[in-house]
């Protein structure tokens, strides 16, 4: 087992906390606070211990300058609240301020920086740089402890190099979510339904590959559904699609079993991703040239949803539609809704479908395991050795 925050002496130490504190927001409103939440019993407990917390995300994808769209400010404003304590928060990520208010915390206090992404270091490709910013977030602190899941299948310099050169160990978050996804990596109750979905599509397509080696039934909604309509020969209208995935598609289709992929039958499409818009039922063959799809129509849903039902294990990433619009969130509350009828172990992982989630009313616990990872969980269940994973074993 891994080395966690119950493990090491933390009174009076400094101690950087790489959180996953990435919300969504609506303009500058926290539209979903469930990843502050879930950093809440390690910032705590750290807290309450008398370390020196400072505590470091990413928010979005700022590209690597500062954007103040992006700024952590509205999420240390929330943590403070949660917590009950005043939150530090300079505005500087590695820069004097952040020095100044780090040399300034008291036993039990904490400060959070600014979004490690507002450096293009956070994110570079080339070691070296990676290397000298990790450096400098390392400097002025005793320990690291890694408490986001939800970005730790990514190398970046906070996930990964900064953990090479401290004492570390993980979080009480990183500590459940390995427990909790590693029955999914073990002999899993079959059949294995895995439901993907999403806009991050880039970023998800390749676990296809590995996924139809393992999952019994793969069933695809979001965006995801529109490499694979488009590879059947299906004109998918203005919907989110890229041309680069059609092929991988194809080659997917080639290779699972018959029925092993299934993709929506039916969508809701509208002109534009609006609540107001007029929309309507198409069947999948017959989507608009001028139209897009915003959500699985509801034959779909009901075939998603008996699926589900027979399912011995279930592993959902990704809502089905733009559940962020009531008339778009049908079919990602249909999933939801047959995920929690079931008796067998399910997953529900990652941001936006842990805010589906939520804002749908479901309770987290009618789940087995809600993740506050995507990308993450669904690598991490592939088998793949997540970089913020395999730098704390070394
Ligand atoms: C997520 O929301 O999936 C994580 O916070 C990682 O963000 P990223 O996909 O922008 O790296
Ligand atoms: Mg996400």
């Amino acid at each position: 087992m891994m080395k966690t925050i119950d493990d090491v002496a933390v009174e009076g130490q400094r101690v950087l906390v790489r959180a996953d504190l990435n919300v969504p927001l609506d303009g500058d409103r926290i539209a979903d606070d469930g990843r502050i939440r879930a950093s809440l019993p390690t910032l705590a407990t750290l807290i309450s211990r008398g370390a020196r917390v400072i505590v470091c995300s990413h928010l979005g994808r700022p590209g690597g300058r500062p954007d103040l769209k992006y700024s952590l400010a509205p999420v240390a404003a929330r943590l403070a609240g949660l917590l009950g304590q005043e939150v530090d928060f300079p505005g500087d990520i590695v820069g004097p301020r952040a020095r100044s208010a780090i040399a300034a915390l008291r036993p039990g206090g904490l400060v959070m920086l600014e979004n490690l992404r507002f450096d293009e270091a956070e994110t570079s490709k080339d070691d070296m740089v990676r290397g000298y910013f990790a450096d400098r977030l390392a400097a002025p602190v005793d320990l690291y402890v890694a408490d986001g899941f939800g970005a730790m299948h990514r190398k970046h310099a906070s996930v990964y190099d900064v953990p090479l050169r401290c004492v570390s160990a993980a979080g009480y978050l990183v500590q459940a979510e390995v427990v909790a996804l590693r029955q999914l990596t073990a002999e899993i109750q079959r059949p294995y339904v895995v439901v993907l979905g999403g806009a991050k599509v880039a970023d998800k397509f390749d676990a296809f590959g590995d996924l139809i080696s393992k999952a019994d039934r793969i069933l695809v909604g979001g965006a995801m559904a529109f490499p694979f309509l488009a590879a059947r020969g299906l004109k998918t209208g203005t919907s989110l699609l890229e041309a680069a995935q059609v092929d991988a598609a194809t080659r997917y289709l080639e290779q699972a079993a018959p029925g092993q992929i299934e993709l929506p039958s039916d969508l809701v499409v509208a002109t534009e991703v609006a609540a107001d818009a007029p929309r309507r039922v198409v069947a999948a063959d017959a989507i608009p040239a001028d139209q897009m799809g915003l959500d699985i129509g509801p034959e779909s849903a009901a075939r998603f949803a008996a699926a589900i039902g027979t399912a011995g294990t279930i592993f959902w990433n990704g809502p089905m539609g733009v559940f962020e619009l009531a008339p778009y969130a049908a079919g990602t509350r249909a999933v939801a809704q047959a995920m929690t009828d079931s008796d067998v172990f399910t997953v529900v992982g990652g941001g936006d479908t842990g805010a589906a989630i939520r804002a749908l009313g479901f309770a987290g616990d009618a789940f087995g395991h809600v993740s506050t990872g995507g990308g993450a969980s669904l690598e991490f269940i592939q088998g793949k050795t997540l970089p913020g994973l395999a730098a704390l074993e070394t």
